[in-house]
């Protein structure tokens, strides 16, 4: 993961480059760094454990000033959160970098730079890097030669910026797997690892690709692409800038988010529903006659994403009768599968840059063993949208808390889309696409009366504070939306929980019911309701508690041990999307009794685009 901003100016540029870090503070908190060159061309290094604001603070009492500059805010892999692991890394004094990514052969170079009386000052895979540029630097290559000389040798993923004392006016750049895009000023260029980095200071962006290499002054460019060849990449205008990623009235991001889903859906289904069908909306060459042909789905997502796709296989084997499978992309992108016919692709993500789903797709496009791929992806220029054949964006907006929450509620608007535009691209059952048309235009005020819920689930929230484990039990397409409730409480109050399809309870986790162990379920009326009752009536009579989530239909008795917040009526086939904004509060309220980080706990980072 982590966040790298970079910039070379006319201006002073430490300001500008906080600002990117405290924007890409999603990537990645535990420590940050900044490094200027000064105009004596020294490079002055500072950094801090903790968030951006600690590194702001030690900056007010010891600025550094430059036009020129490097920053970085992290997200451990190698070396635990500490000053010294913090980037930027230096070699000499002559030399600083900034990296996302992992290099995998950093031990043996580090071996080989320690033969050679390199000195190492951190625990990081990065350290290597910057010593062999240095090293490079040293036999007489100017600064770009040796950065190019000293990539040659890594074996894994980077994005990096490089300044040096020796070459005060360039700013150097590449890019292998990790993210990384330009920013194009008026007589200044910026990096960083997305455009929220750099919005504030412009507006058109170069996404560069892999294998590219840029040496940036102030008064020019050049990119090279793999091959070392000078390319010319597009410039795109984005008007990212004008939607606004602050908290307004909320106290978190992620309680914002949640109250944003009835909006984030209208957006994502604005001008993509006709009267009794949907529009063509998957961008790409031959989007439908490619679904016409489908004759199996394979998704790979990871977290909540894939929660996403689970509950979508249910719909789409139950509406298209095309056969899906859903795998974490982590383990798919290692495993070998028997070849199938006419295959369709699917990636889910928010982010776009999730490596392992990356890798995932890398590897089915390498194999060719796909009729199409198809990314379900909530940033226009990810790097999913740009590898994929055809993409149905989510239009959530800019989503700043780590728990993923208006994401993934869109996710599944827009698989409920995907199911009816496969049909329709077949010509089949219109009566199905027109359901999933009419019941898509009243999901906006369904998710407004569950949100209604809000005090009441405030109120339930209280009864987890002193509580260790957790479990969320959910049957059919609502066992997905209870793996979904178990994630986000775990992740944000980092209370124990997993989450059981509620008629494998008595197959093991029944020996862990008692009265100290609280039991989530949802529970609309739906055609397993019957049988998800007798699974709770089993857990009652072991002493567990009970905290409910049904429709009035579903009839579920509360007393002492059953705690039920009623839920309003749903079309069975938008419950899971209603039933996903209680499990939301409750986390949220959990976590904020708690006292924890909501937005960004501990250990995590928005984008993982690490392996
Ligand atoms: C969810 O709350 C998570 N923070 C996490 O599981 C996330 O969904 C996962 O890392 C996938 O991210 P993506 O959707 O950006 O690919």
């Amino acid at each position: 993961m982590c966040g790298i901003v970079g910039a070379i100016a006319q201006r002073p540029v430490t300001e500008i480059l906080l600002e990117g870090l405290r924007r890409l503070e999603y990537r990645g908190y535990d420590s940050a760094g900044v490094a200027v060159l000064t105009g004596q061309q020294e490079i002055n290094r500072s950094r801090a454990v903790g968030k951006v604001a600690a590194l702001t603070e030690k900056l007010q009492d010891s600025p550094v000033v430059g036009n020129i500059g490097i920053a970085h805010t992290r997200w451990a892999t190698h070396g635990i959160p500490a000053e010294h692991n913090a980037h930027p890394h230096m070699s000499n004094g002559r030399v600083a970098i900034v990296h996302n990514g992992i290099i995998e052969n950093y031990a043996e170079l580090r071996e080989e730079l320690k033969a050679k009386g390199y000195q190492f000052t951190s625990d990081t895979d990065t350290e290597v890097i910057v010593h062999l540029i240095e090293m490079h630097m040293t036999f007489g290559l100017s600064l770009p030669d040796a950065v190019r000389k000293a990539i040659e040798n890594l074996r894994g993923a980077y994005a990096l910026g490089v300044i040096s004392a020796d070459d005060p006016d360039t700013l150097i750049a590449a890019r292998q797997g990790s993210p990384l895009v330009l920013g194009l000023g008026l007589g200044e260029t910026f990096i960083g690892s997305d455009i929220q980095a750099m919005l504030p200071v412009t507006s058109r962006f170069i996404y560069l690709e892999n294998g590219d290499f840029c040496v940036i002054k102030r008064d020019s460019l050049h990119i090279f692409d793999l091959s070392g060849k000078e390319v010319t990449r597009e410039i795109k205008e984005s008007n990212a800038g004008m939607c606004t990623a602050d908290m307004g009235e909320y106290r978190h991001f992620m309680h914002k988010e949640i109250f944003e889903q009835p909006v984030a859906v209208q957006s994502t289904l604005e001008g993509r529903l006709g009267v009794d069908n949907l529009k063509h909306c998957v961008t790409g060459d031959n989007a439908m006659d490619i679904l016409a042909v489908v004759e199996e789905i394979q998704i790979i997502a990871c977290g909540t994403s894939y929660h996403a796709g689970l509950i979508a296989s249910y719909w789409l084997e139950e509406m298209t009768n095309i056969p899906c499978s859903v795998e974490v992309a982590s383990e798919f992108r290692y495993r070998r599968r028997p070849p199938r016919d006419n295959v369709l692709f699917v990636t889910l993500s928010q982010s776009g840059e999730t490596a392992d789903t990356l890798a995932a797709l890398e590897k089915v496009k390498q194999d060719g063993s796909m009729l199409a791929t198809l990314t379900i992806c909530n940033v226009a220029e990810s790097s999913l949208t740009r590898e994929s054949d055809l993409s149905l964006m989510t239009l959530a907006g800019p989503e700043i808390g780590v728990a993923s929450t208006k994401a993934f509620t869109t996710q599944l608007v827009v698989l409920l889309m995907l199911v009816g535009l496969l049909l329709q691209a077949k010509g089949e059952s219109p009566e199905t696409v027109k359901a999933i048309v009419e019941n898509l235009k009243k999901l906006p005020i369904l998710l407004e009366q569950a949100l209604e819920k809000d005090k009441a689930i405030e109120h339930m929230a209280e009864d987890f504070i002193e509580k260790h484990n957790a479990l969320f039990l959910g049957r059919g397409d609502q066992y997905p939306v209870a793996m979904e409730g178990a994630l986000k409480l775990k992740e944000i109050s980092y209370i124990h929980a997993e989450a059981y399809p509620a008629g494998e309870l008595k197959h093991g986790p029944l020996a862990l019911v008692d009265n100290e162990m609280p039991i989530i379920a949802v529970a609309p009326n739906t055609g397993l309701i019957e049988k998800l009752k007798s699974n709770l009536e089993e857990v009652r009579s072991r002493g567990g508690k009970l905290y409910l989530f049904a429709d009035k239909a579903a009839a579920m008795q509360a007393d002492d041990d059953c705690y039920v917040i009623e839920m309003p009526e749903v079309p069975e086939i938008l419950a899971p999307i209603v039933y996903t904004i209680p499990l939301q509060l409750l986390s949220y309220y959990t976590a904020v009794f708690k006292g924890t980080d909501v937005d960004k706990p501990r250990n995590l980072a928005k984008s993982v685009t690490v392996e």
